[in-house]
């Protein structure tokens, strides 16, 4: 390895990033298949429980196998950025079972009962459900507003001084509308709110919210930065390193909503070859979009990268690519739907996104089945709608998948 001080590359750090050397000299960290950690003396116990020592004691509040993949995300989400002093920003990292999970973490660490959370109404469901239906219960409420509309932020955050936290997630799941993190991020710090960005779908390989000095970054590691759709995960990193030291950690060991050794591995296996994966992903993509657009059996095509959706200019101005999730409409509606995805062969009907293969859903007959139908129109989701993470097959077999599948 090259001196600790030489800054490595994006895709050595995916490789290397967050690996410590281990005693049996194991190439790779091993799965760390142990709840506790031994002490030599109580001596030496006391000097680990007071952080004197680095140690390990109970695999809820972290492991070797843990670290190594909250270590690598945190470098990658840091990547190249600086800190206001000019040195290279340091963040850290706490990985957790599920993207839901660390979300919980980071908005019960940062909100108390009577404060409230802003955020825009395009939102993954199950962080909406959250905000509508459970905070509210312990005393959060969610202001839920358009964040296209910068005026309107700062009128609401203006009209009420209970927000204490800012919510952004762009791109958004399913809608993949996206929201100007710089302009939200400096309203944000100028009205002293916290401000938190999920970067699931757009990841540090093609956007680093912390470049906007927010104050959190989380993620569903399950979709793009495992890869392989082999494990649940979720990671909160934040820049306040004492914070996240204290209040965070304490928050994510109590609440239990922890990592473990196996799944943390799968990940770690999984970001060795993240950017190839992305970049992959994203030239499949782009490729994929340009053929649906032209095809006569689509009504419409959402894709960042596609001159005609309403964000693509601040997709431009914030994303190195826009991306590998896109949806599109097929003009025979349900009907077509259902037939689509029957027809398929190269592409798998499931829900998620992010792994390597292509994966395909039609969300009026699975996701949104249970959802009325004017509700899911005033979304966006469409009877014929279709929502593809381009994987990293060859794309002409996802080509002439598309093609067969709408014939
Ligand atoms: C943008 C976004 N955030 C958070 C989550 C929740 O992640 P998990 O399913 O890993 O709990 C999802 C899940 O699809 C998501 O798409």
């Amino acid at each position: 390895m090259p001196d600790k001080n030489t800054p490595l590359g994006f895709d050595t750090i995916c490789l290397h990033g967050g690996h410590t050397p281990e005693n049996n000299r194991a190439h790779l960290t091993p799965i760390y298949a142990s709840s506790t950690y031994t002490f030599d003396s109580a001596e030496q116990a006391i000097a680990v429980f007071k952080g004197d020592e680095k140690g390990y004691i109970y695999s809820r509040w972290g492991n070797p196998t843990i670290s190594e993949a909250e270590e690598k995300i945190a470098l990658l989400e840091a990547f190249g950025l600086k800190d206001r002093s000019g040195n290279p920003l340091q963040l850290k990292a706490i990985l957790h079972a599920s993207g839901m999970a660390a979300i919980c973490t980071m908005l019960l660490g940062n909100l108390k009962a009577g404060q409230k959370l802003l955020t825009h109404y395009s939102l993954y469901g199950g962080m909406h459900e959250l905000a509508e239906k459970i905070l509210p219960g312990m005393g959060i409420e969610a202001t839920i507003i358009d964040f296209h509309d910068v005026n309107k932020v700062q009128d609401a955050i203006k009209a009420d001084n209970t927000i204490g936290l800012l919510y952004i997630e762009t791109p958004a799941n399913p809608t993949l509308q996206c929201l100007d993190i710089e302009t939200l991020a400096a309203l944000g710090r100028k009205y002293g709110l916290v401000v938190c960005v999920d970067n699931t779908f757009a990841t540090p390989y093609l956007q680093q919210p912390f470049r906007y000095e927010v104050d959190y970054v989380m993620h569903s590691t399950t979709k793009f930065l495992n890869g392989h759709g082999t494990a649940i995960g979720g990671i909160v990193i934040g820049k306040d390193i004492d914070k996240m030291t204290h209040g965070i950690t304490k928050m994510h060991r109590l609440l239990g909503g922890n990592s473990n050794a196996f799944d943390a591995f799968l990940l770690t296996n999984g970001l060795r070859t993240f950017s190839l994966r992305m970049q992959r992903h994203c030239d499949n993509a782009m490729q994929v979009a340009k053929y649906l657009e032209q095809h006569n059996g689509i009504a419409l095509v959402n894709y960042l990268g596609l001159a005609n959706h309403p964000d693509a200019a601040i997709a431009k101005k914030q994303m190195k690519h826009p991306g590998a999730v896109l949806s599109f409409e097929l003009k025979g509606g349900f009907d077509a739907g259902v037939k689509f995805i029957n027809k398929l062969r190269v592409c798998t009907n499931a829900v998620s996104l992010g792994t390597c293969d292509t994966l395909v859903s039609h969300a009026a007959s699975s996701t949104h089945m249970g959802v009325a139908r004017e509700k899911r129109l005033e979304f966006g989701i469409t009877d014929g709608l279709i929502r593809m993470s381009v994987g990293i097959e060859n794309v002409e077999d996802i080509l002439s998948d598309l093609e067969q599948a709408m014939g």
